[in-house]
């Protein structure tokens, strides 16, 4: 075996497929695929939305992940038949009073001075293109480039996807094997051995407490807790047709099936998953403020997952200081769309290829630990 991928995210699953693709023989480790944040997350596919200052850097790598979705969407869907939902619905950020309207005055100036190609509307403007909005809206700030994909389509389609080029799925706890200075492979749950030439961990914020690593080439990622209710509107009569974000934190996301997913805290409480009664009712609130037939829809699930956060909130990708050893992990908000750029990274990795220029700034190495590796 060559590869061995730990962790059956969007992130793992990716890229075992790609690497799959390159040629080698993987195997994906994961005691529980369905603690993904993949499985949480609202699929917003969205670099120029999600731009923030002083991280520019992590914009271009979003931007060439972004440009490599149309491409991966059309081989996905063709090797395995699944839909991923798909879908170029554009973004539209919601000004709610005056000082939201000036804080998208200058998100606006911002995006632009990075050559983003976003667009200032007025109250009627923005209701035009949303006719459910709150009437009290007063204008807005389109992405109309920002698309968004089903993520758990996308975790069904990767998966079919792998095991339609050969991946090996082992269900169980992966504690990392060094010999002789060298990640060798994985034994899981105590028991099965298996060996390999590269080990890829993919195991979100659970890749800081693999077991059996030293402790300083683990990645510093943490659980950066996100809660999110769906909803459900009818199909044939749809709450929104493009994503609806507020300044802050909130977004509504419509998918065409009639799922509406509303999102998210982001909150620092270690591995706690709860669902609490604070999160829905403010997740209501501020979704009811800007569409306010959201509380006509039918509650469907409360869910919560962790995102992998990391100290400068940007992913960790590549040969780590163990030889043999490559991390793929600390997406934080950007799992889904950071997903077909991480697959190329890895699989370039694994295969000797030339990994994309955008992810050069994302090594590992920037938290390397002076001393080097432990023991
Ligand atoms: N990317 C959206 C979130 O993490 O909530």
């Amino acid at each position: 075996m060559d590869v061995i991928v730990v962790g059956a995210g969007s992130i793992g699953l990716g890229c075992a497929w790609r690497a799959a693709l390159a040629g080698a023989a993987v195997v994906v480790v994961d005691p529980s695929p369905e603690r993904a944040a993949s499985r949480v997350a609202a699929g917003m596919l969205a670099p120029a939305g999600e731009a923030a200052f002083g991280e520019t850097a992590l914009l271009r790598l979003n931007l060439a992940s972004w440009r490599r979705w149309p491409a991966f969407v059309a081989e996905l869907e063709a090797a395995t038949g699944v839909s991923t939902g798909y879908w170029q619905c554009g973004s539209l950020f919601v000004a709610r009073d005056a000082d939201d309207r000036a804080a998208l005055e200058r998100e606006h100036r911002f995006r632009e001075s990075l050559g983003l190609t976003v667009q200032l509307l007025s109250a009627s403007e923005c209701r035009a293109l949303e006719p459910g909005l709150a009437p009290s809206v007063r204008g807005g700030m389109l992405a109309a480039s920002d698309h968004q994909v089903d993520p758990r389509r996308l975790l069904d389609a990767l998966r079919a996807a792998c095991a339609a080029a050969g991946v090996r799925f082992v269900q169980g706890q992966a504690a990392l094997c060094v010999h002789h200075g060298r990640a060798t492979g994985v034994d899981v749950d105590g028991a099965t051995a298996l060996r390999a030439g590269a080990v890829v961990l993919a195991a979100g914020c659970w890749s800081a407490h693999v077991e059996g690593a030293p402790r300083d080439v683990l990645p510093p990622v943490r659980p950066v807790k996100g809660q999110v209710l769906r909803l459900r509107a009818s199909a044939a009569q749809p709450l929104l047709s493009h994503v609806v974000r507020g300044v802050e934190h909130g977004y509504i996301v419509p998918r065409r099936g009639g799922e509406v997913v509303v999102g998210s805290t982001v909150e620092e409480r270690g591995f706690d998953t709860s669902f609490t009664a604070r999160a829905a009712y403010e997740l209501l609130r501020d979704a009811h403020e800007l569409v306010p037939d959201v509380l006509e829809l039918d509650i469907v699930e409360l869910c919560s997952g962790l995102r992998p956060g990391t100290p400068d909130n940007a992913p960790i990708v590549g040969q780590t200081a163990l030889p043999g050893l490559i991390a793929a992990t600390g997406h934080y908000r950007n799992g889904v769309l950071l997903t077909p750029v991480t697959a190329d990274a890895v699989a370039a990795e694994v295969s000797g290829g030339e990994a994309p220029a955008e992810m050069a700034p994302f090594s590992p190495a920037r938290f390397a630990s002076p001393v080097g590796v432990g023991t």
